[in-house]
């Protein structure tokens, strides 16, 4: 048996149903109250609402450890995707109790229940910079003095709470995907993104980053899993490419304009100083924060060929996975 952790969020729902669709039983965590609406549309939207009712949920929280012990009963295998993603400087608290201690319990609870292995999501926030323009592999190691977001520090700790655990006996794989892209919902995630691109955006911004499809994240998750590697990380990143070029595929799959103005330095940091007084003085929610501001003209690229030699295949392409976002979008929202 298996249990996954954010069986509600983008990469937890298609990793639900990949791994349903391959024939496994799994149990999947949820808090008091969470909405399973988004996991029922994605298995409606592959036509596979029988499988939706094979989900055994547990009810628990990853910051009360009782909860996951519990969860644990039967279970061999733990896909730990569970986490909270904010910009905002009043999550922070929340953030570091759900990221770092969440993971700290999952780890301990799953070295207490001597499961077989665990799956452990991190991201490409927790790697350093590489050295003389090559791609960021996964040798390339966080330094603390980078300029990171509170969030890109909170799953650093993450990460490292799960080598604390490998120590400790745990066997487990580290995956680190890139921005994930996929059919999702369209407040949260990449879909929050793509749902302004639906609407039509005037400007991008100088930066790039990396680019990977769900499918693959959660593809690349289970293969690990079945694999005999054990106690490594692995990037999971289908492209490269700039804010431009993703904006403008993006744009076309919703057959609207695409951004033809760059946002220069300067007006991305008045713009993010107005959005931070907004919210202290309304508490509104900033659409630009100082960290976002930062991310979006950084250039990084990211190498996946540590985990290519695992998978023996390539990733789907970008324009391939954003024209099946598109469509999810456009049928349910
Ligand atoms: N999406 C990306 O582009 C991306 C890129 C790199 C890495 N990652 C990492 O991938 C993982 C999954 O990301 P995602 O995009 O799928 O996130 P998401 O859509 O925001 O989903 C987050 C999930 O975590 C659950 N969760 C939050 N707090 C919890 C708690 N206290 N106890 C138990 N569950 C809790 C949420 O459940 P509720 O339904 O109850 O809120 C939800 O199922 C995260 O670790 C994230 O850091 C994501």
């Amino acid at each position: 048996m298996i249990l996954v952790t954010g069986g509600t969020g983008l990469i937890g729902s298609h990793l639900l149903y990949r791994l349903l669709a391959n024939g496994y039983k799994v149990k999947a965590l949820c808090r008091k109250g969470s909405s399973k609406k988004d996991v029922k549309d994605l298995f409606d939207f592959y036509e596979a609402s029988p499988l939706f009712f094979k989900i055994e949920w547990v009810e628990g929280d990853v910051q009360d450890y009782y909860s996951i012990l519990n969860a644990l009963h039967h279970v061999t295998h733990v896909y730990h995707c569970a986490a909270m993603v904010s910009f905002r400087p009043s999550d922070r608290k929340m953030m570091y109790s759900v990221n770092v201690e969440g993971t700290a319990n999952v780890v301990d609870a799953c070295i207490e229940k001597k499961i077989t292995k665990l799956c452990h999501v991190s991201s490409i926030a927790t790697l350093g910079k590489s050295h003389n323009g090559s791609l960021i592999d996964e040798e390339c190691y966080w330094q603390s003095d980078d300029n990171h977001s509170f969030y890109s520090q909170t799953k650093y700790k993450a990460e490292m709470e799960v080598w604390r655990g490998i120590k400790e006996g745990l066997k487990a794989v580290i995956v680190n995907p890139s921005v994930v892209i996929g059919p999702g919902n369209p407040n949260k995630s990449s879909g929050e993104l793509l749902q302004k691109v639906s609407k039509g955006m005037r400007f991008y911004t100088s930066g790039s980053t990396g680019f990977v499809p769900v499918k693959d994240v959660v593809c690349s998750m289970i293969c690990l899993m079945n694999s005999a590697v054990e106690n490594e990380r692995f990037i999971l990143n289908g492209e490269n490419v700039t804010y431009q070029h993703f904006l403008t595929l993006a744009s076309k799959a919703f057959k609207v304009a695409p951004p033809s103005l760059l946002a220069p330095r300067w007006l991305l940091n008045v713009v993010w100083r107005i959005e931070y007084l907004k919210y202290i003085i309304f508490r509104s929610l900033p659409r630009l924060t100082k960290e976002a501001a930062r991310t979006s003209m950084n250039h990084s690229k990211y190498s996946s060929l540590k985990v290519k030699k695992v998978l023996l295949k390539d990733f789907t392409s970008l324009h391939e996975s954003l024209l099946e976002s598109v469509i999810f979008l456009t049928s349910k929202h």
